[in-house]
């Protein structure tokens, strides 16, 4: 195929307009052909700002449109594992949002559709795409941290109130910061720390929606410690920490200088790790510049992910996430769910 892979994208909301269209508008090389949405204001809008040359606004249209080589799936959560089942029925490869369903029932019958189809199909955890992540993991196999003992994660996600469409209000539908944003933590543990979740334990608490913030601490299979503050109500911030026999890292995933790096025996607030800082921020500056007006290192994590996923199709190679990563995150939500509500913690079968 020399001509640009052409995508379709069964939903024009939040995380297709102003994460992956954007990516894709400044990539260039992979065509949003068409896109598809019940709320036809959306549509408007989309074809305002993006020109996709073909709108729908039910996804059974864009499924049959021959035009297209692959569809992502970015529809509310109860609608995810149904439709992609029905894009690798329509012969599309498959790019989907996680959650890849809300259930395992849901998870196992798109893993078992995927196994009986040729198409390539990718969950988009984004993050195992950004830059200071990637760093994080290379200096955790290095082996500079030593022996892991923790990892300590913060990620604050606010949302507006005037905004929230109904599906996020509820857990079972999807919403809040159990399902929200702690999937994407326990990918990141299990990428980073190359092992699998053993146990979760969760605690949530509502306010104008179900799960508004939530902390969860768990162990790996390896031993390590693991814990994420979660708040949709908080202001941004993206942060992960490891901590091993030899030294710590500490990387804010939303600043360019946001990786430092401390061995065992260093304060943070010596002159040495303070003018270090300094240095890095130096160094760091002028090639952060040409990235910060494009959404830095956050938006190319989702163009890069896609450049990924173009290479899989050309390629039909297994995609870097697959639908088992996806299936696992899930399990792991509805464990850190299932503690949440019954107060005890929950393991996972490895
Ligand atoms: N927003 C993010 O950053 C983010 C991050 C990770 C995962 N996700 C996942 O991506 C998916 C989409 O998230 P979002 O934030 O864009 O949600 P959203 O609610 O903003 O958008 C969903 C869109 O789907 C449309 N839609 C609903 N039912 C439809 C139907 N039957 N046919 C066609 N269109 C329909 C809605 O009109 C809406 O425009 C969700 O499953 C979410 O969990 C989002």
């Amino acid at each position: 195929m020399s001509r640009r892979l052409r995508i379709g994208f069964a939903g024009c909301g939040e995380v297709s307009v102003e994460k992956h269209m954007p990516a894709l508008a400044e990539l260039g090389q992979i065509e949003v052909a068409a896109v598809a949405d019940i709320d036809t204001a959306r549509l408007t809008y989309v074809k305002r700002r993006f020109r996709p040359a073909r709108m729908y606004d039910n996804v059974a249209g864009l499924l049959s449109d021959p035009g297209l080589d692959a569809i992502a799936v970015c529809l509310p959560p109860a609608l995810q594992a149904s439709t992609a089942i029905a894009a690798l029925d329509a012969g599309k490869h498959v790019w989907i949002e996680p959650p890849i369903g809300l259930s395992a029932s849901e998870c196992d019958s798109l893993v078992e559709r995927a196994n009986r189809s040729d198409r390539v199909v990718m969950v988009g955890f984004h993050m195992r795409w950004h830059r200071l992540v990637r760093e994080a993991r290379d200096i955790v196999d290095s082996g500079r941290l030593g022996v892991i003992q923790s990892i300590r994660c913060v990620w604050n996600s606010p949302r507006r109130d005037d905004k929230l469409h109904e599906w996020r209000r509820y857990r079972s539908t999807g919403g809040g910061a159990l399902v929200e944003i702690a999937m994407d933590h326990f990918d990141l543990w299990r990428y980073l720390l190359r092992s699998e979740i053993a146990e979760l334990f969760a605690i949530a608490v509502d306010g104008r929606w179900e799960d508004e913030a939530a902390v969860v601490s768990g162990r790996m299979n390896n031993g390590v410690l693991t814990s994420a503050v979660l708040s949709e109500r908080a202001s941004h911030e993206i942060e992960i920490e490891i901590s091993g026999k030899s030294g710590r890292l500490k990387v804010s995933l939303i600043r360019f200088e946001g990786i430092e790096f401390y061995e065992t025996m260093t304060m943070p607030s010596s002159p040495r790790a303070r003018l270090g800082r300094l240095a890095h921020f130096a160094r760091e500056f002028p090639r952060a510049l040409p990235r910060m007006h494009k959404a830095g290192d956050y938006r190319t994590s989702y163009r890069d992910q896609w450049i990924h996923f173009e290479d899989c199709v050309r390629n039909r190679a297994t995609p870097l996430v697959t639908l088992a990563d996806g299936k696992t995150s899930v399990l792991a939500v509805l464990a850190a769910e299932e503690s949440a509500t019954t107060g005890k913690s929950v393991a996972l079968s490895s």
